[in-house]
């Protein structure tokens, strides 16, 4: 087993997109994806164990906080947890830490990609995708430099109970948006969204493109689609899109990605 591991759940590749900056300072490293059950789960042997994830509604993303039950850490591990948010870190890493202590987190705030409900540079302070990527980069040097120095965070992680209020309702709303995904007439049945999806919920029918129910929001169809041909309601045909400029598609679906 690799000497770090880094758990990594990423809709739209900005997490990915760092986990991948702190794999490459760490060396010796597996990033494993969450975006479906993780290929790898007990990773005791690991001397440093990551986890890097979005905030999505108030909390943890796609089905991460069940796939975090099932993962087991040697308590002598060094742990870290990394929340990327548009503006607040919500009950993610609260939650994490719970299951798994965490000696060092950070909430780092990147482009927002929850697109039918903001545009993407809402964060803050508010920046272009340009800046908010260096500043990104610079965070993962700066979260890299801190890992390999084995630093421990002071300031004790929240319940976050607002968050925690608000991130209840999320499972319904995300399904309820997913409803509203539809593919217009620019689609050319490339096939992307359909592989993109982290849980097997688009399918093709003859020339139409079919949405199903199990949608967890995190907008990688529409924001990856290479015709811009998938909208989640009318707001989001006006939308700019965005995704990780670092992060391919073809990336986001890798089980394990190692450096
Ligand atoms: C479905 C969804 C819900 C989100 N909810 C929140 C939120 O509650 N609070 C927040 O600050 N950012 C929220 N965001 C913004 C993401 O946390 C942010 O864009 C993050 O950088 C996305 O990471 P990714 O590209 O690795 O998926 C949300 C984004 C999506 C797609």
């Amino acid at each position: 087993m690799k000497e770090n591991i880094i758990f990594c759940y990423s809709g739209t590749g900005n997490c990915l997109d760092m986990a991948k900056n702190i794999a490459k300072e760490l060396g010796d490293t597996d990033i494993v994806m969450m975006r479906k059950y993780p290929a790898v789960t007990d990773v005791r042997e690991a001397k440093r164990v990551g986890f890097i994830f979005p905030c999505y509604g108030g909390g943890l993303p796609g089905h991460v906080e069940r796939y975090l039950h099932d993962i087991k850490v040697s308590p002598d591990a060094y742990t870290f947890g990394i929340a990327q948010c548009a503006a607040y870190k919500g009950e993610g890493l609260s939650k994490l830490n719970a299951l798994i202590p965490l000696d060092y987190w950070a909430a780092v705030s990147h482009q927002c990609t929850c697109i039918w409900l903001f545009p993407h540079d809402l964060m803050i302070p508010k920046m272009g995708a340009e800046a908010a990527q260096a500043r990104s980069e610079e965070f993962a040097s700066k979260i890299a430099a801190d890992v390999k120095a084995g630093v421990k965070t002071k300031k004790k992680l929240g319940k976050a109970l607002a968050n925690k209020v608000e991130h209840a309702k999320w499972p319904v709303i995300a399904r309820k948006k997913g409803q509203s995904l539809k593919a217009s007439d620019k689609c050319v049945q490339c096939g992307q969204c359909a592989k993109i999806c982290p849980t097997e919920n688009i399918r093709y029918a003859g020339k139409a493109v079919v949405f199903g129910d199990k949608c967890i929001s995190c907008c990688g169809c529409l924001q990856y689609c290479p015709q811009e041909a998938i909208s989640m309601g009318k707001v989001t045909e006006k939308r700019e899109h965005y995704h990780n400029p670092n992060v391919t598609a073809d990336e986001l679906t890798q089980e394990i990605i190692s450096y």
